[in-house]
This record gives structure tokens, sequence and C-alpha cells, in this order.
């Protein structure tokens, strides 16, 4: 069975023109850090299972299914650990996390502090077969109106990463970019930020040489899913235009969620969502 998978393996790298395969071809566990792209629940838990509404979200999750780091997780059969919630920012010290429900004002635990209280909690254990997310999808730059600068958010994100390394000595650490979306006015901050992420990460990666630092390319995934007849049908999403729902007031749902690449204003539907993890386990076993 292991000599199948590993065969299999070093076909489709070959495939992907890639020389080798990875010695990323397994994990025990996969830890993410983030926001509501990546949470499975924790909002969910800190609201007492009252928002986001589920169903017609799927329990808990800012979709109507698992998110992508779920499926990542499954595809390796590794255990996850996730620590992202909803609504977070880079850091609560830059942008405070929080959001209004029931009249409730719930804050989050930014990155930095999902973060710096994991390494806390968890001293002294062996990180080798782990896999690091730094699931970051734009927060700060939504809750100020694109109004604070890239390089202080990466600066942010790249100071937790260096929090990371420092305190857990991880073998890999993933750092997605940000997605553009249809209809969104925060493309040109976005496509900044994935630019200064990619140099501050060459920065980054040059000085922990000890570290694997993969970028991962969602936004262009992203967009070529779209360009692609052939992947649209193969998913059968036949509406890359119009959200399913929305986040704040998930009383109106679609029809048919599973033509639809938005689940709502920023969300992706699950199908996308598995496919995002699909394509980077691809990515991760030939890198
Ligand atoms: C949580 O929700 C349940 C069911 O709606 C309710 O019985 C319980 O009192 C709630 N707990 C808190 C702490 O609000
Ligand atoms: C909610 O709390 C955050 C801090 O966690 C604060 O920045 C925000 O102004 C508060 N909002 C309201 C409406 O009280
Ligand atoms: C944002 O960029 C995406 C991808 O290039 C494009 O499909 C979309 O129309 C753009 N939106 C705006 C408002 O420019
Ligand atoms: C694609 O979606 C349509 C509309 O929901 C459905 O009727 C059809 O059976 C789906 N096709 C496949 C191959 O799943
Ligand atoms: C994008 O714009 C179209 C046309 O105005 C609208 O029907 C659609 O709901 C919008 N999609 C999103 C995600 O806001
Ligand atoms: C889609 O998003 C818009 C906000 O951009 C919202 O007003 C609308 O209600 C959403 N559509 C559905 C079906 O919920």
């Amino acid at each position: 069975m292991r000599s199948f998978i590993t065969i299999n393996i070093i076909i489709m790298c070959l495939i992907q023109l890639s020389l080798e395969t990875s010695i990323w071809t397994t994990f025990d566990d996969i830890i993410v850090f983030g926001d509501s792209y990546s949470d499975n629940g924790n909002v969910y838990a800190l609201t007492n299972k009252s928002y986001p509404q589920s169903p017609p979200n799927y329990k808990g999750r800012f979709s109507n299914g698992k998110v992508w780091i779920e499926y990542l997780a499954m595809k390796y059969q590794a255990n996850l650990i996730d620590k992202a919630f909803g609504y977070a920012t880079s850091d609560n010290g830059l942008v405070p996390g929080h959001f209004q429900w029931d009249n409730t004002n719930y804050s989050v635990p930014g990155i930095k502090q999902q973060i710096d209280f994991f390494i806390n909690s968890h001293p002294n254990q062996n990180y080798d077969k782990t896999l690091f997310v730094m699931g970051y999808f734009g927060n700060d730059y939504r809750y100020t109106n694109n109004g604070i600068d890239p390089s202080v958010v990466i600066s942010s994100l790249i100071y937790s990463a260096s929090q990371l390394v420092n305190n857990l000595e991880p073998r890999i650490i993933l750092f997605p970019t940000i997605p553009l979306l249809p209809n969104s006015t925060q493309n040109s901050t976005f496509t900044n930020h994935n630019k200064v992420l990619k140099n501050s990460l060459d920065s980054f990666s040059a000085e922990h040489p000890d570290v694997e630092v993969f970028l991962y390319p969602f936004d262009e995934v992203l967009l070529k899913f779209r360009k692609s007849a052939d992947l649209k049908e193969k998913l059968n999403i036949t509406n890359i235009f119009n959200n399913c729902t929305s986040y704040a007031d998930a009383s109106n749902v679609c029809e048919t969620p599973e033509n639809y690449m938005l689940w709502d204003e920023v969300h992706l539907t699950t199908k996308l969502y598995e496919y995002i993890a699909n394509d980077v386990y691809d990515r991760l076993i030939c890198l």
C-alpha cells in the first residue's frame, strides 16, 4: 500500500515536471492560525452555536460544507488543530478583530494572539511532522476599508511567523495569498498585499534556511479556475459572480449552492475549498 502510494506520487510529480518528490508526503498534524476561511467552528463555539447560522452554514463553518484546511487534513489523514477564528485580523494590537451578533460585541484573537497563546501552552514538543499554516485572508483591510498599508500587515504576520520559528522550530510554514473575488473593491489592495507577501517571504526564507516557506498562490489558482470552462464544468459550477447567501444574515439562500463558486460575499463554497485543498496537496508533495 505504502509503495503503491509512493509510486503514484512520483508519477504525479513527474507529470508536473518536478524531478523528485518532496519530503512533504505525510504529516501527523496540521496547525492552522487564521480567520473565517479556515475556522472550523471556533466562532460558532464562542457564540454558543448561534452564529454563523447553521444551517444554512455547515456546522459553524462560513461555508456550506467543510473548509479548505479540513479537506487538506483529510487528504493527509492528519490531525487538524484549528486555532482560526472568523473576523480575526493579523494582530488585535494593530486592528482589533470583533463582530456584533445578537446585541453582543464579540472580540476574537488575532493571528498574533492565536500564536502567542499556542506557544505559551505547548512548550517543548517536536514539530517535525507538522504543517503550520498562516491562514490570513485580509480582514485588516476589510475593517479599515483598505486604510492600512500591506507592508504593515505583512510585517505583523512575519513577526508572528518568526515567533513560531524561534519558539517551536517548525519544519514548514504555508502562507496562502489572498484570492481576488468578483466585484471586490479590494482588488488593488489584495494584489499589492500578495506582491509584498511574496517579497517578504523571500527574505524570511533566506533568514531561516531550516524552514520550508511555502507561498501558496491561492489567487492564481482561483483565477485560473474562473477562466477555465473545463474546470468549471468538471465541478458543475455555473455561477461565479453571485453570492449564494450572506454571512451577516443567512436567511436567504440560493436554490442550487452546488452550482456556485461563492457561498457568501467573501467565502467560497465547500466544493471550491475541496478543489483548493487538492491543489495545495498536489503542490506540497512535489515541492
Ligand atoms: C446556549 O444555547 C442553549 C440552547 O439554545 C441554551 O440552552 C443555553 O442556555 C445557552 N448557553 C449560554 C451560556 O448562553
Ligand atoms: C467592539 O469591541 C472592539 C474591541 O474588541 C472595539 O474596537 C469596538 O469598537 C467595539 N464595538 C462596539 C460597537 O462596541
Ligand atoms: C477583481 O479582480 C478579479 C480578478 O482579476 C476580477 O474578476 C474582478 O472583476 C475584479 N473586480 C474589480 C471590481 O475590479
Ligand atoms: C449540475 O447541477 C445541476 C443543477 O443543480 C444538476 O441538475 C445536475 O444534475 C448537476 N450535474 C452533475 C453532473 O452533477
Ligand atoms: C456582483 O455583481 C452582480 C451584478 O451587480 C450581483 O448580481 C452579484 O450579487 C454581485 N456579487 C457579489 C458577490 O457581490
Ligand atoms: C449577496 O451579497 C450582498 C452584499 O454584497 C447582499 O446584499 C445580498 O443579500 C447577498 N445575496 C444573498 C442571496 O444573500
